[in-house]
């Protein structure tokens, strides 16, 4: 019987969380834990937490009741709570889930081996400080989970940009860039082991600066784009507020940069743009997708809207749906407006618009995204993209599934080809989810 420990990871939230887990099973590996699929047989069971809404962490604390139940029946299980959560509550956490070991927050990582040895004592640990300077930039993450196709390189941490909404710069801390050589070098190490994709990932990409080199998020971009023609690249997240000609044009100018940017605007009304901090107005945010849209005719664009955000008017909301038309978004993310206790609108404004409005809102703005994403979906009919094929398809065994450079889903028979194969494909016909085609030679 193999005697080393058994770790079992589970991740809630962003992609800059599954990122984080990956980095967190790299240093527990080093102490001899190797990753497990479940945590009825875990030695120690990590929750990597979200803080962003109520109810993600709504869904945590469903969760940490059946871990507590593994807990009693297995007392020497060490369970510990990671990521978003860990550093809003800190102590309170430890409070509140009187069974929990261990807790600790995004910036706080290296400390494990230690805070692992403490537990093994008999006592709790806790790290919870925030860095200026972490980026975890020369630890090798171990891949989890991804498909040996496409992975997640984190590029910097935290955010400064204080959204009024938003808990991100409580629990992240301050914005801070990773080496871009870490970067290239692990980029180039993916690619070595058959990966065919990597998305940069940081709250604020375009916020990413290398003053020794003066390398900004273009110049990293085109970096990381050179490793190979045929790893493509991809990145979450922007801010509108600083989406460059520079950006546009590396994007516009360079065939493996992927032709898609999520680009969340959170509302239509300048109005409540300027109550969220957004520091961009209505007519800014067009101006820029004009940008995009001529430099780039058949770019990807998805978002993230906010419903019901405090003051918020039928005519703010009208604005909201009539931005979208006019945008014609391929994907949208959307959400009910969730006051986060400490952020500046808990603070300062009166979360004043009623549950069913708020409701009443967001079906609106979902019901307006499914036509829009069939119709941007139908304008796709006839035509033919180049594919990276992921995986077999879910449906059916006989068909597989990639995605093409605007990160849109298509479905087409199996024939000859593989996973991590490119291929080309005419779209035939769709869904308001995927498009469905046949390859062509
Ligand atoms: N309530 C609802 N949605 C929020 N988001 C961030 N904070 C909140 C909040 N308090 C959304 C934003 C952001 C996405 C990651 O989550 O749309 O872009
Ligand atoms: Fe959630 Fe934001 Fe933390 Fe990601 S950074 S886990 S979205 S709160």
């Amino acid at each position: 019987m193999s005697n080393t420990k058994k770790l079992y990871i589970e991740t809630y939230g962003c992609q800059m969380n599954v990122s984080d887990s990956e980095i967190v099973g790299s240093i527990m590996k080093d102490i001899g834990y190797e990753q497990g699929n479940k945590a009825e047989n875990a030695d120690v069971i990590f929750i990597n937490t979200c803080s962003i809404r109520d109810n993600a962490e709504q869904r945590v604390k469903k969760r940490l009741r059946e871990i507590r139940i593994l807990k009693k029946k297995n007392p020497n299980l060490t369970v510990g709570i990671l990521g978003c959560m860990a550093e809003r509550l800190k102590e309170k956490l430890m409070e509140e889930q009187e069974f929990v070991d261990l807790i600790v927050g995004p910036d706080a990582y290296r400390d494990l081996p230690k805070l692992i040895k403490t537990v093994e004592t008999g006592r709790k640990a806790i790290n919870v400080l925030l860095s200026e300077e972490e980026t975890y930039a020369e630890i090798e993450p171990v891949r989890y989970g991804d498909n040996g196709i496409s992975a997640y390189i984190s590029i910097m941490r935290g955010c400064e940009n204080w959204c009024t909404y938003c808990v991100v710069p409580f629990t992240r801390g301050k914005e801070r860039s990773r080496s871009p050589i870490t970067i290239v070098q692990e980029a180039q190490d993916l690619f070595n082991k058959g990966y065919k994709e990597v998305t940069l990932l940081g709250q604020n990409v375009n916020s990413y600066h290398w003053e020794e080199k003066e390398i900004n998020f273009p110049k990293l971009l085109k970096m990381v784009a050179e490793v190979s023609p045929k790893l493509r690249v991809r990145f979450a997240t922007s801010h509108p507020k600083d989406i460059s000609d520079e950006l546009i044009q590396a994007i516009a100018s360079t065939w493996n940069i992927c032709d898609y940017i999520h680009l969340p605007v959170q509302s239509g009304s300048t109005k409540m743009l300027k109550k969220m901090n957004r520091k961009y107005s209505r007519e800014w945010y067009m101006e820029r997708m004009i940008a995009i849209k001529k430099q780039i005719p058949d770019c990807g664009i998805s978002t993230d809207i906010i419903a019901g955000f405090c003051t918020e008017t039928e005519e703010d909301h009208q604005d909201t749906l009539s931005l979208m038309k006019w945008v014609e978004y391929d994907y949208a993310f959307m959400f009910k407006y969730s006051e986060r206790p400490d952020t500046i609108a808990a603070k300062k404004f009166d979360d004043d618009i009623p549950e069913e409005v708020k409701s009443r809102r967001l079906q609106e703005i979902i019901k307006l995204q499914g036509e829009l994403s069939l119709k941007r979906n139908q304008n796709d009919i006839g035509k033919t993209f180049e594919v990276l094929i992921e995986k077999v398809s879910k449906k059916s065994n006989l068909e597989l599934a990639g995605r093409n450079s605007q990160n849109k889903m298509i479905v087409f028979p199996r024939k000859d080809y593989e996973p991590g194969d490119y291929v080309m494909v005419k779209v035939n016909t769709c869904t308001a989810a995927t498009l469905i085609g046949e390859v062509v030679e």
